[in-house]
């Protein structure tokens, strides 16, 4: 009597998968009729044959994808930069005005260093004597944009105060700190200009443009 196979379902044959023949002979014994039950892997065990090494058609499908997803999106980036110009850190000089333009104790409103905006009004003041001796200068210029709710500003000559019309707040001409209102509890400096005095010619020179309308922590540079 012929003795049981251990190889029971597994005999020998040859199985052709995508235009390659595979054998699942056993890789110990290489007798299909008593073979002794190996768990040696066979040329073909029923799952896919071992991956190429490279790139696969789904790896390349997804390699695809990316490539196409980034060359779609280039244009709308390059777009992008052009609507939303970096923020300059440093500006051209801009003559605002003339020393005998500016009554003292008087004031003059300019645009810097962009005309676009309210938010860019700034105020040219020619501060009185006592004041000016002070400060050790006859000009400053403040950003008009209140830091409370950012109403404009103005120089007022009769109590050389700078008042805001929406909520009271008052600042000091020196150096722009609220003093009184709102913007007294908010505490931060009006955002100063600066200023370049060449002769009769008043120029602004700079500004930080992060501080318009929330204030700064610093006073003006002397
Ligand atoms: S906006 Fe200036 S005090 Fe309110």
């Amino acid at each position: 009597m012929t003795p049981p196979s251990k190889s029971l379902g597994f005999s020998r044959r040859s199985i052709p998968y995508r235009g390659k023949t595979f054998s699942n002979q056993c890789l110990s014994c290489s007798d299909p009729a008593n073979c002794c039950g190996s768990d040696l892997k066979t040329g073909f065990d029923g799952a896919s044959p071992t991956k190429k090494p490279g790139l696969s058609r789904r790896d390349f499908l997804k390699v695809m994808g990316g490539v196409s997803a980034v060359l779609a999106g280039a244009p709308f980036i390059a777009a992008g930069q052009f609507l939303i110009p970096p923020v300059p850190r440093k500006f051209q000089p801009l003559l605002i005005g003339r020393s005998a333009d500016v009554p003292v104790n008087g004031s003059t409103v300019f645009w810097f260093p962009f005309t676009t905006d309210p938010n860019y009004t700034n105020m040219l003041i020619h501060l009185p004597p006592n004041l000016a001796k002070e400060v050790g200068a006859e000009f400053v210029a403040y950003n008009r944009t209140c830091i409370h709710l950012q109403c404009l500003v103005s120089y007022l000559s009769n109590s050389q105060q700078i008042g805001c019309p929406c909520h009271g707040s008052i600042y000091r001409p020196t150096d722009g700190w609220p003093i009184s209102g709102p913007a007294a509890q908010i505490g931060r400096y009006l955002p100063n200009v600066q200023l370049r005095i060449d002769g009769d010619n008043i120029y602004a020179v700079d500004i930080n443009l992060d501080d318009i309308g929330y204030g700064n922590t610093t006073p003006p540079a002397k």
